[in-house]
């Protein structure tokens, strides 16, 4: 199992989830046996040398970082135009100008900086969504000893990240909540469910595969594990712990009836991602032809949501989570991770595994 190489007692891994957690769950995570993750894409430099000291702090145990890795192609005038244009309706609801300014500002990708706090600090893992930096980086990371791992989305994705040096896949299956951390292509119908995706990508590939998808408790994992992952990445299934910054709003969301409801849409950020559906998803999306590159649309939209949201209005806001809700807890993440390693405790009386 995929524990063996994360150097930790549980093969099971808290998602990193930018924007609804910071060190605090990643600790917890780490201190009750699991690899907890820190996200990174939205951090300024400054931020993340401030997170991974308190993170440091916080725990002793392996912990991964995690980063993003998509090429920022800023939208041209005609694309900011078409964006706010299709917006234009929202703005004058809620009483708001659009922004001046829709530069690309919010995900930054793996750079420099966060190269050399890599290099200083030794992480025992290193995660990347939307494929890998250049192949000198990754050198240079596993050349500290640290374990790299990615995101495929299809078995295409997986056999490219195999070639390309990581240490594990995990694979996203359509289930997920967020981005979808696909890299080959942009054609969603290339991607399938955890189900399929994880034997298939065991059949492709001989490097262990962490399931990510749809698993929020012990039964999915027992599934996943039979599949033939030698892991699971749960996020989901964090999102309503104390120590994640999930806001109100989203923790409401995820609670009521609607949650069954999710729909892959680039309306919060112009790349596909996995969200509740609420107005701005119904309205203009899911997939809206206008949203510029990613992640420019994210700005306009955080316009609409700061003169929403303070009403208790979600309709802006985008409300991350997978399609399986079902294992969610408001517990402490000591309390979530006991619960998904129940489904390896059944795998140990004798569930069949391949
Ligand atoms: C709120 C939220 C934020 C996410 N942010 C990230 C991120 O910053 N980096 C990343 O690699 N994956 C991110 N993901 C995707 C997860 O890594 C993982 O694929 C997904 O949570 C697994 O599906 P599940 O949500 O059904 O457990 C995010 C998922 C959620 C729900």
């Amino acid at each position: 199992m995929i524990n063996e190489l994360l150097g930790t007692r549980l093969p099971l891994i808290q998602a990193p989830m930018a924007g609804v957690q910071d060190a605090s769950l990643a600790a917890a995570v780490c201190n009750a046996g699991g690899l907890g993750s820190l996200p990174c894409a939205m951090l300024s430099p400054e931020l993340l040398e401030t997170e991974v000291s308190r993170l440091k702090a916080l725990t002793d145990r392996p912990f991964n970082l995690n980063f993003f890795c998509h090429r920022p192609e800023a939208a041209t005038e005609a694309q900011q135009r078409a964006w706010l244009s299709s917006l234009s309706g929202f703005f004058a609801e809620l009483g708001i100008d659009p922004p001046a300014d829709v530069e690309i500002r919010s995900r930054q990708p793996f750079g420099a900086k966060a190269l050399a706090v890599i290099e200083q600090l030794r992480p025992a893992v290193v995660s990347f969504h939307f494929g890998l930096p250049e192949a000198e980086s990754v050198t240079r990371i596993k050349r500290c000893g640290t374990r790299v791992l990615s995101t495929a989305t299809t078995v295409e994705e997986a056999v490219w990240l195999a070639d390309h040096g990581v240490d594990a896949i995990i694979a996203q299956g359509m289930e997920a909540g967020g981005h979808r951390g696909s890299f080959l292509n942009e054609d969603l119908t290339t991607q399938c469910g955890t189900l399929s995706l994880v034997p298939r990508i065991r059949a492709a590939v001989s490097l262990p595969v962490v399931a990510a998808g749809g698993i929020t408790g012990p039964r999915e994992v027992a599934a996943a594990v039979a599949l033939g992952a030698a892991g699971v990445q749960a996020g989901t299934a964090f999102l309503l712990c104390e120590e994640a910054t999930t806001s109100a709003l989203h923790r409401a969301a995820i609670k009521g009836a609607g949650a069954g409801h999710t729909a892959i849409t680039n309306v919060f950020t112009g790349r596909p991602a996995r969200s509740i559906v609420n107005r701005l998803v119904r309205e203009l999306g899911p997939l809206a032809p206008s949203a510029p590159p990613f992640p420019s649309a994210a700005n306009a939209v955080a316009a609409l949501r700061r003169a929403a949201e303070p009403a208790g209005c979600s309709d802006f806001t985008p409300l991350w989570c997978g399609q399986n809700t079902l294992g969610c807890r408001e517990a402490p993440a000591a309390d979530v991770l006991e619960y998904l390693a129940g489904g390896l405790v059944d795998q140990r009386a004798g569930v069949n595994r391949d």
